[in-house]
């Protein structure tokens, strides 16, 4: 399969490149290569004959045209975004641009490639948009949200890729393109920008610093290893169903409080303190984020029905690889954080103090 990827050089898409390759599909990798993302992350596959990438935004109609015209996709895989919540709070505007407009012009050249077309090539075309659980708005203690849930945004970054899926449903419904969504829980793994909660966790208490919680920690999440992730959308672009949405999920529910505390514990056992204390100790309460949502949870039983995806990674295991991750490649986050980003606390709307 010839995939073209955007957003591959962040967390994820760096993840779904991997396995692209490691499945033996040659991949496009278009990135506009902003704070979140480094070239330093794909350094080893930069030199697979596989592999080859484009420094481009995703909203420039006239490079998106012709990175279709010269790679000639069998399937898109979208996950160029602005991703970060409290980021989304400060300084909204990127969101709309990238994740609204960014899909916008992607389904707009996508959908003319797909219309030159002809048989075999124009039957098996897929676009699959990566999309989150945060669309379908906060739960509380009970329930799941299932893939006909309604999407009630509360956040701007919600919203944002909530608009960019009525635009890939309507680009699906309206003009045939055959485009696919997934919406994905929170991931976690290597290679995730130090500005998210388990790589804050980590970096905070590594450095001695506290480690901040918002509000009261209770709010849950619903946390899936990054290379599972990467599997789905590989099963999914293959053989889901054009027009579907399907939930990719583990079940494995968190507090934002246990989060802390689990990897504190790997950190006690891989990193323990001089002092001989926990690293828990360094949990700290915060003033909580602007709308937080309080739980989100899938129902991922679509998936796991009628394509057989089920994640492969305990929590437990993926958590510890995860932290010892970081502890061994303190210099791709050192690098990748480059001045741009020191830890400080982000998420302040209109002068209130705002999330974690
Ligand atoms: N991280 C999660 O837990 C999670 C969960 C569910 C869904 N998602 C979705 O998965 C996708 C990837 O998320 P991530 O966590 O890897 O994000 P990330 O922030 O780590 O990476 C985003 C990538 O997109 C690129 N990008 C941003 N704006 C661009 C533009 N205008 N043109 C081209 N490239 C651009 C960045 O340079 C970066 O490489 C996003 O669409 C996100 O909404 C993420």
């Amino acid at each position: 399969m010839k995939v073209l990827m955007t957003g591959g050089m962040g967390f994820i898409g760096s993840a779904v490149v991997r396995r692209c390759l490691a499945d033996g599909h040659s991949v496009v990798n278009v990135d506009k290569v902003t704070y979140a993302a480094s070239e330093e992350t794909l350094a080893t596959e930069a030199i697979n004959p596989l592999y080859g990438w484009i420094q481009a935004d995703i909203c420039d109609a006239e490079i998106m045209n012709s990175v279709f015209k010269n790679a000639r996709p069998d399937a898109v895989l979208h996950l160029a975004a602005e991703t970060h919540v409290d980021r989304s709070i400060g300084e909204p505007a990127a969101f709309i641009t990238t994740n609204i407009v960014g899909t916008y012009s992607l389904l707009e050249a996508a959908h003319a490639y797909w219309a030159g077309l002809l048989g075999a090539e124009k039957d098996e075309f897929r676009f699959l948009h990566v999309s989150t659980d945060e669309v379908y708005g906060s739960l509380g203690a009970e329930g799941l949200f299932t893939e006909k849930t309604a999407y009630t945004p509360n956040s701007p970054y919600a919203a944002s890729k909530a608009s960019a899926d009525h635009l890939v449903r309507s680009w699906n419904r309206t003009y045939g393109l055959p485009a696919i969504i997934t919406n994905c829980s929170n991931n976690f793994g290597p290679f995730q920008f130090p500005e998210k909660l388990i790589p804050v966790i980590i970096m905070k208490a590594r450095n001695g610093e506290p480690i901040p919680i918002y509000g009261d920690g209770s709010n849950v999440r619903e946390w899936l290893f990054v290379d599972d992730h990467a599997e789905a959308l590989l099963q999914v672009v293959r053989n889901g169903k054009t027009g579907e949405t399907y939930n990719v999920g583990s079940s494995d529910e968190l507090t934002n409080l246990d989060v802390a505390r689990r990897v504190c514990e790997a950190l006690d056992d891989l990193e323990p303190r001089l002092d001989g204390a926990s690293h828990a100790d360094r949990i700290t309460f915060v003033d909580d984020r602007p709308g937080h949502d309080f739980r989100y949870a899938l129902d991922a039983s679509k998936i796991a029905n009628e394509l057989g995806w089920q994640p492969r990674h305990s929590l437990d295991e993926a958590l510890r690889e995860t932290v010892r991750w970081y502890i061994e490649n303190e210099t791709w986050c050192t690098n990748i954080m480059d001045g741009n980003y020191r830890g400080e606390r982000l998420g302040l709307a209109h002068g209130l103090a705002g999330g974690n």
